[in-house]
């Protein structure tokens, strides 16, 4: 009696079908698509702009720290640089911020189902034939993202000086003014502090590589908040994102006169 031999396992389930869910998969992707690409354009225009970024004592944060001599002098006009005239201030710092943003855990899952649909949602066949993965390149560029969180750390040290000169009086410049852009600016610190402490690489600088958690109650009490963080990373990474632009859109119109000279600017 002849034997038949079994070929490989295969690996992916074989069916003709795109995928056999029923519920809605698809509207996660495109919603996230569609909110993705508004708010990179607003800020694409806005950090190629070169206008309206500085308005009294208010810096938008797509412009901070400032480090061309093209900046309008502000409190926020740090280690000028003459040979980056050619570039508009946003555009010479906006690869730390985008390099934090671009290889985060949570945007990477985003744009990989939104955009690339690889694959789209759980148990959806993805158009791509073969599935390489981030293990090999040009996907395993996305493990900087643990260095670009120390970049991110910096930015947010700068950013939380802007919110704190934004108590300055954008007219006067006395100290105590409290306006709409003064609490623009604190929320914006404070969500992408919050933003960056739930990273995912946050967590594992703080309780990763340990043996014995006992040992280390500090780092076990940081892990533990961190961790609770974490699970609503996805959350501060849309607002936190969305504050930016809403910031940066605030500045704009008040440099613009759009709000007249009111106290409450
Ligand atoms: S995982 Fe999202 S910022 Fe690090």
């Amino acid at each position: 009696m002849t034997q038949v031999t079994q070929g490989p396992a295969k690996t992916r389930a074989q069916i003709q079908a795109k995928t056999l869910r029923t519920d809605p998969w698809y509207r996660s992707p495109r919603v996230t698509a569609t909110g993705l690409t508004i708010i990179v354009l607003y800020l694409l225009f806005a950090s190629f702009a070169n206008t309206d970024y500085i308005f009294g004592s208010y810096i938008s944060p797509l412009y901070s720290p400032c480090l061309a001599t093209t900046c309008t002098p502000s409190d926020s006009s740090f280690f000028l640089v003459p040979w980056l005239t050619w570039l508009t201030p946003a555009i010479i710092i906006i690869g730390g911020p985008l390099g934090f943003r671009f290889t985060c855990y949570y945007y990477r899952k985003a744009y990989y189902r939104s955009f690339w649909r690889s694959p789209a949602a759980c148990a959806v066949a993805e158009p791509h034939a073969r599935y390489r993965g981030e293990s090999r390149l040009p996907l395993i560029i996305q493990n900087v993202h643990r260095y670009f969180f120390w970049i991110a750390i910096a930015f947010n040290i700068f950013l939380t000086y802007d919110a704190v000169v934004a108590f300055k009086n954008p007219y006067t410049g006395a100290w105590g003014h409290f306006g709409v852009g003064t609490l623009m600016l604190v929320v914006n610190a404070i969500l992408l502090w919050i933003y960056s402490v739930s990273c995912h690489a946050c967590r594992h600088i703080t309780g990763g590589r340990l043996k014995h958690f006992s040992k280390h109650p500090v780092r076990y009490k940081a892990w533990t908040v961190i961790s609770r963080l974490n699970n609503y990373h996805m959350q501060f990474a849309w607002v936190s994102l969305t504050w930016v632009t809403l910031t940066d859109l605030y500045i704009r119109l008040a440099a613009a006169g759009v709000f007249g000279h009111g106290r409450w600017i």
